[in-house]
């Protein structure tokens, strides 16, 4: 620890303090649409999310971030839930708007799960990675966090990192009107179960199985520490452990990437893929 240590550590503290705030989902969030088939339970400590043949359903957070901590922890749809998707991100308003994704692409019986991210910036997306995960995330309850500061985002499953996505606006947001990073915009967080079989199964080859709905999927945990001001708390470095772990999962478990993507992008990657 040399001097400055202890005024860091204070400083992360205040920043982050939010997080000492326990959450509730009564009084963080609010049931957007598919009425009762969005399901508080336990006064507030879980939340579950229903989708029948009839409708899904979504969920958005009262309050906006600009810079956060976001973790979730999420039971997905058991058995076989071909066809279903279950999301969880950030996103602002607006035709510009910029989001951060997590979505779940159900699967039938025995087959993974696929873990689908995306960041948009001014309106603008294409930026795909999918993983499938080292467990079953249907069995139990997982963290799913995002860490969004002004310099990067991190995608992040049970503390591990799987995707990084780094803010190089200096770099090649002056020369490439393709790039943007989102950080000017206030964010609400949503969550939302719906049906999606005419293109989450591989283009619609797999149709969801309507005789196994309702099909549930559960939250709980969920925790929002903001950062007060966007170059606070920002530095986050990845330790080497971490780093690690990042690229064990992205040899391992990354099946889509946009950046190895040439098909794709015929007149060229996006620039931050070089
Ligand atoms: C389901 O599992 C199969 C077999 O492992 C895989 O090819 C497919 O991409 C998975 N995902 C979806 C959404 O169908």
């Amino acid at each position: 620890m040399d001097m400055y240590t202890p005024f860091l550590l204070l400083f992360l503290l205040l920043t982050f303090s939010a997080a000492l705030v326990s959450s509730n989902f009564y009084s963080d969030f609010d049931i957007t649409w598919g009425d009762d088939r969005a399901k508080i339970l336990d006064n507030g400590q879980q939340l579950q999310l229903t989708l029948d043949r009839t409708s899904g359903c979504g969920i958005q957070s009262k309050q906006e971030y600009l810079f956060a901590k976001i973790d979730m922890q999420i039971k997905l749809i058991p058995g076989n839930s071909a066809g279903t998707v279950t999301t969880y991100y950030l996103s602002s308003q607006g035709p510009k708007h910029d989001e951060i994704d997590f979505e779940f692409l159900g699967n039938l019986s025995g087959d993974p799960y696929i873990m689908h991210t995306n960041v948009f910036a001014q309106g603008l997306g294409n930026r795909e990675q999918q993983f499938y995960l080292w467990f079953d995330p249907t069995l139990d309850f997982h963290t799913y966090s995002v860490l969004w500061t002004s310099n990067q985002i991190i995608f992040s499953v049970d503390g591990t990192p799987v995707r990084v996505f780094k803010n190089r606006e200096t770099e090649l947001g002056n020369v490439d009107t393709n790039y943007h990073y989102p950080k000017n915009q206030a964010m609400r967080i949503y969550s939302t179960l719906w049906n999606a079989d005419d293109w989450a199964t591989r283009g619609g080859l797999v149709k969801t199985d309507w005789t196994k709905a309702p099909f549930v999927a559960s939250f709980r945990n969920f925790n929002a520490a903001t950062s007060s001001s966007s170059d606070s708390a920002a530095e986050e470095a990845l330790d080497s452990n971490q780093e690690q772990r990042l690229q064990w999962v992205r040899k391992n478990y990354m099946i889509y990437n946009y950046c190895a993507d040439t098909k794709r992008f015929p007149q060229g990657l996006p620039p931050e893929c070089k």
